[in-house]
């Protein structure tokens, strides 16, 4: 069957050159950002300090608002931010830590920067409840809701792990929050671009996420979503100027908020990253996610069938709708294997406890999955020749 999305292939300049297996890392470049940043450059250049007025003020919004309609946000509640860290700050100002809602519920496998920061809440009276994972892949479910009860404030989670590609059952995670008044804070790094999300379904209470990996939006942009009836009432601490009702006002203290999304914003935006994840978010909206996610099921599933035949290490789940983008492949001395396959320009990348993490786009043909895997399999087979 003809693979229709490879069309868009022409427009990734690195397609031409390597077998880019690592859009969990960091999607392509599309050809675009060249003009992108050059019209950003051009307008800087040409019209100064005008270009406020003329295009950058408003662009923050109107970018959350195109990241908003892949997860089927309502208008004006996505905010911007530079990375997912920030976006957890931003949640975190919105709460008190010290009256007796203040435990913080969330899993090992979570992404490590999302846990210091959780963890550092301690300093302020959050009492963080650790639920650790039994096999390294999955999140025991059952235990992390047990541990959500009457006192849980925020609930931190990854949608998709991004050590083993796991997919949280986060409506389960959600529903129970909710039932005792706790809220979700929802990481969907790992999913949005190739896994379908819809926050208002799951009736998300915050999402966040950065535009780098699957939306091949390059690094400086993450996206936090806050459920509108929540965004009008919540007053974030970590705040600033474009989170005041009439910024142009310069009022002195205390800060007047203004409606979502500027409300959860703070300083000045980050322009030229902005501008930049403009035509990867254009063409994952155009090539539709549930497009991208069919492929990347079948895409995984040959690299499971590969390395099943090879009886490599997979630390990632076999059943489909329990595993992203990534498959996690631990073959014998993978750290050295991964090494070995950039060499070849097969670029992947190696995280502990997961191995080789290969991460088929909907750019990628069936051709490059095979040649990747049978790379490992000749790689492997001359180390142990010389060995
Ligand atoms: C699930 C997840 N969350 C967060 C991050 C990164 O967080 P930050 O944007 O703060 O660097 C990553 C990877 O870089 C990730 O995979």
């Amino acid at each position: 069957m003809e693979d229709t999305l490879l069309r868009y292939r022409s427009e990734f300049p690195i397609l031409e050159r390597s077998n880019y297996m690592i859009s969990n890392s960091l999607g392509a470049m599309p050809r675009a950002v060249y003009d992108a940043l050059h019209a950003y450059a051009d307008i800087w250049a040409t019209r100064g300090v005008r270009a406020w007025e003329e295009r950058w003020w408003m662009l923050a919004l109107e970018v959350g608002n195109e990241l908003g309609s892949l997860m089927n946000a309502p208008r004006d509640s996505i905010s911007l931010h530079q990375n997912v860290t920030t976006c957890q700050a931003v949640v975190a100002s919105c709460f008190d830590f010290t009256g007796s809602r203040n435990k913080i519920v969330y899993s090992d496998m979570n992404f490590p920067s999302v846990m210091y920061f959780w963890e550092a809440q301690r300093a302020y009276g959050a009492q963080v409840h650790m639920v650790k994972t039994d096999d390294g892949i999955t999140v025991p479910t059952e235990r992390l809701l047990d541990a959500i009860d009457e006192r849980t404030l925020i609930v931190p989670i990854s949608h998709v792990i991004f050590r083993s590609s796991y997919i949280n059952d986060a409506k389960a995670i959600i529903d129970k929050a909710h039932k005792v008044g706790a809220h979700v804070v929802l990481d969907t790094f790992q999913s949005l671009g190739t896994v379908p999300v819809d926050v208002q379904s799951l009736n998300a209470d915050f999402a966040c996420g950065g535009v780098l990996k699957w939306l091949c939006g390059g690094p400086g942009v993450a996206y936090l979503y806050v459920r509108p009836d929540l965004g009008k009432k919540l007053e974030p601490k970590l705040t600033g100027w474009f989170a005041h009702e009439d910024s142009f006002a310069f009022a002195t203290c205390p800060i007047r908020y203004a409606d979502p999304p500027l409300r959860f914003m703070n300083g000045t935006t980050h322009i030229p990253s902005i501008e930049a994840a403009r035509p990867g978010i254009k063409i994952i909206s155009e090539v539709g996610v549930e497009k991208i996610r069919e492929k990347s099921k079948r895409q995984t599933a040959r690299l499971i069938a590969f390395a099943d035949r090879q009886g490599w290490r997979i630390n990632t789940p076999r059943n489909h709708d329990e595993r992203g983008g990534t498959v996690s492949i631990d073959m014998p001395d993978s750290q050295q294997v991964s090494r070995e396959l950039l060499a070849r320009d097969i670029l992947v990348d190696w995280r502990p406890k997961a191995g080789v993490r290969f991460s088929p786009h909907f750019y990628n043909t069936d051709a490059e999955v095979d040649a990747a895997m049978e790379a490992v399999a000749e790689i492997l087979k001359s180390r142990s020749l010389t060995a």
